[in-house]
């Protein structure tokens, strides 16, 4: 373990449960690997203590908070500002502490976009479908449409809640969006039309049934098509495995998982993050707490 002394600063989680969280290991392997004097700790805030929580930030001068459940939305009425991802997606994981002034950010989407442009993909004028509707589901549709994408198709059980995100994207940005119910023969009639597919379900997940695998016509998927999915435990999910035997370019939500923290790192530390020794730091411990 690292020397803690007075001077080393504090940058922390807040979430409950936090214990599992992944942003303590990649974060201290960051600041180890660049000799700095910093350290990342975890606290588990209930709802009802979320307040005094972020007064404690002020009080403490915390420099650079991490943001998980249950959290996401109720920590926004008490920051002085927000990025418009954040204020776009309706959600912050990542506040930043500038003198006492907090700045809400929401790095899930743009670490997911992260993810996806180092495996070659370019959103500009192409179409992607999305499975799944919740909090994951908002800031990719989000991050994406702000980013060019030309239409989205949302994909879920819940239609009410595909239409809300579609509903944001087409009044918030250029990209057209439609929505699908999660039925086969619904869904695979447009899978010939796009160029990204991702799965913000929980399905594939460790211990849940996944059938996306079987029932989607993999037949009709063009070559060229980017298949992801935002389940990172295991990082190769029944969907990726299934993907790669069809030669597709698959991304992992282990990606995701690292660039939402290497983009945080960067927005509070201003300097690039060490990318290979947080990946490396992840590896590490998703394979322990298997
Ligand atoms: P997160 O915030 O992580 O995105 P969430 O808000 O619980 O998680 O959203 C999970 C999404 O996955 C929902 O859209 C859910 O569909 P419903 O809105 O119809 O509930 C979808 N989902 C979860 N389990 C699923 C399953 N077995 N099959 C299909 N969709 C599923």
């Amino acid at each position: 373990m690292k020397d803690i002394n007075g001077g080393t600063k504090v940058f922390c989680i807040f979430g409950d449960p936090v214990q599992y969280s992944m942003s303590p290991v990649m974060h201290n392997a960051a600041f180890e690997h660049e000799n700095l004097d910093c350290v990342y700790v975890g606290f588990n805030v209930k709802k009802e203590n979320l307040k005094e929580a972020v007064y404690g930030i002020r009080g403490l001068g915390i420099s650079g908070i991490s943001i998980t459940m249950p959290h996401k939305q109720d920590i926004m009425q008490y920051l002085d500002g927000l990025s418009d991802d954040a204020r776009l997606i309706g959600a912050v994981n990542t506040i930043h502490n500038e003198n006492g002034k907090l700045t809400g950010y929401n790095t899930d989407g743009p670490g997911f976009l992260r993810g996806l442009e180092e495996a070659g993909f370019k959103c500009q004028g192409k179409s992607a479908l999305i499975f799944g509707a919740g909090g994951a589901s908002r800031a990719i549709a989000v991050t994406l449409a702000r980013n060019g994408i030309k239409h989205l198709y949302i994909v879920n059980r819940t239609l009410e809640k595909a239409e809300d995100i579609a509903a944001l994207v087409k009044g918030n940005t250029k990209t057209s969006a439609s929505i699908i119910e999660f039925v086969p023969e619904r869904f695979n009639k447009v899978l010939p039309q796009v160029d990204l597919l991702i799965n913000t379900t929980s399905q594939g997940m460790y211990g849940k049934v996944s059938e996306l695998q079987d029932i989607i016509d993999w037949d009709v998927i063009d070559k060229k098509t980017v298949i992801s999915d935002i389940v990172y435990r295991p990082e190769k999910t029944p969907l990726l495995f299934k993907a790669q035997q069809y030669n597709l370019t698959t991304v992992t939500g282990v990606n995701m998982l690292l660039y939402q923290a290497v983009m945080a790192y960067e927005l509070w530390l201003n300097r690039k993050a060490p990318v290979n020794a947080m990946r490396k730091s992840l590896l590490e411990a998703l394979a322990k707490s298997i």
